[in-house]
């Protein structure tokens, strides 16, 4: 199969115009790269479970506590999702019904705070998602946010600036977590800094969970009240989001998601939740979350070879960000011309000044079987897509995206 799963028999009969869009996008994931660096390549299995009965089925509540009749399966299919992920991260309690990762946010926010409460998070110019305070969004909208940010010249986590602000503004709760950064965040330092304020410490893990899952990123779990994840980046999953806690936040955390956030779960995701942490518990998974480390650590060190201003000098994780200015062109205009030669993924604010840069990740090529000689390659392609070479590279990343398909030849 060279395409990604095409629309079957039975839609293209009966919506081609449907089956088209489907097919195209399919071809379009096939020709191009793929280097968002939120996005991956379930496996079939995840795919036949979204795909399952268990999307005709309603299921408001808990297993064993349900508003709905015909639930048997239903739970079962939850209460194996939830035991994975407790094994998997080693925790006590796991929700996973949290529609995406703002959802968990949402109900970590819910379940901890009032209205009004001050809450200390990465600023969104350095990486905060729009959950941790963007005035756009609920959180900017029913909490007073204050922001840290990175040091400018390093683009760490200065974390005497943490704590300082920690203290002069006694937050309720601190929030650990950022859409690009590409080091781990010191968990034990943040949790002595919430506990002398007297604050709650949230980690949102939504890039690095699957690292977590695969040993190949330290885990919040220990340090954390509540961990918030996604379950669609390097965690291989459906797209959704999950929490993780003690079982002494473990009834809050609940309440939060349903009935305070949300009403019925999506049973078919929770399935095929539950088959991702089967899969992120086998031993191949852990080779899969070096390697994405591996190939990350590879492509930034061809990038900045190539010119490109890596942020933080490299990475420890799957995602790395980095300044195209040396090569001319700033972060949207980098991204355009990547477009254009078929290789996919985002911009992102940098450290400094008010230009763009451009994130990227090696989950989804990492997924596909590329190693560290297509890091550099990729590179390559890269530098000549920015020179303004894109028509001629476009033929070329198809050739190198199409020699590793992501469900076999
Ligand atoms: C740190 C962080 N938090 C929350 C989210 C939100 O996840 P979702 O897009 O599933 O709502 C993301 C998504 O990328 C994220 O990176």
């Amino acid at each position: 199969m060279s395409v990604i799963t095409p629309p079957s028999d039975l839609l293209r009969q009966q919506d081609p115009q449907m089956a088209d869009v489907l097919d195209g996008e399919a071809q379009r994931q096939a020709a191009t790269l793929q280097l968002s660096a939120a996005e991956n390549f379930t496996s079939p299995a995840v795919l036949a479970a979204l795909g399952s009965a268990l999307a005709n089925k309603y299921a408001e509540g808990y297993p064993g506590h349900r508003y709905h009749g015909g639930c048997e399966y239903a739970d079962l299919a939850e209460g194996l999702a939830v035991e994975r992920a407790r094994a998997l991260f080693g925790v006590e309690h796991a929700n996973v019904q949290p529609h995406s990762g703002s959802a968990a946010v949402l109900a970590a926010y819910a379940a901890l705070l009032r209205p009004g409460d001050t809450v200390l998070a990465m600023g969104l110019p350095y990486g905060g998602h729009l959950t941790h305070g963007s005035p756009a969004n609920f959180s900017g909208r029913w909490f007073d946010f204050v922001g840290y940010g990175v040091d400018a010249e390093t683009g760490l986590i200065d974390y005497l600036e943490v704590q300082e602000l920690a203290r002069l503004h006694r937050p309720k709760a601190i929030v650990c977590g950022s859409i690009s950064y590409p080091r781990h965040p010191e968990y034990s330092v943040f949790r002595e800094i919430a506990d002398e304020v007297g604050a709650h410490l949230i980690a949102d893990a939504a890039h690095p969970i699957g690292l977590v899952a695969g040993g190949a990123a330290p885990s919040p779990v220990p340090y954390a009240d509540i961990v918030c994840a996604t379950t669609h980046k390097v965690l291989r999953g459906p797209r959704g989001g999950m929490i993780l806690c003690g079982a002494e936040f473990a009834e809050r955390i609940d309440r939060a998601v349903f009935p305070f956030t949300q009403g019925g779960a999506q049973m078919h995701t929770i399935a095929a939740k539950a088959v991702a942490f089967g899969e992120a518990a086998a031993p191949a998974f852990t080779t899969y979350a070096h390697r994405v480390v591996a190939n990350a650590r590879a492509l930034a060190e061809s990038l900045a070879a190539h010119g490109f201003a890596v942020t933080t000098g490299g990475t420890d994780t799957h995602l790395i960000t980095a300044d195209p200015a040396p090569l001319g062109v700033d972060g949207p205009t980098a991204r355009g011309r990547l477009a254009a030669a078929g290789i996919v993924l985002d911009t992102c604010a940098l450290p400094y000044g008010d230009l763009r840069g451009i994130r990227l990740g090696t989950a989804a090529v990492t997924t596909q079987g590329m190693a560290e000689p297509e890091m550099a390659r990729i590179a390559l392609l890269f530098a000549a897509a920015l020179r303004g070479e894109s028509a001629r590279t476009r033929p070329e990343v198809a050739e190198l995206a199409r020699g590793f398909p992501p469900y076999g030849a």
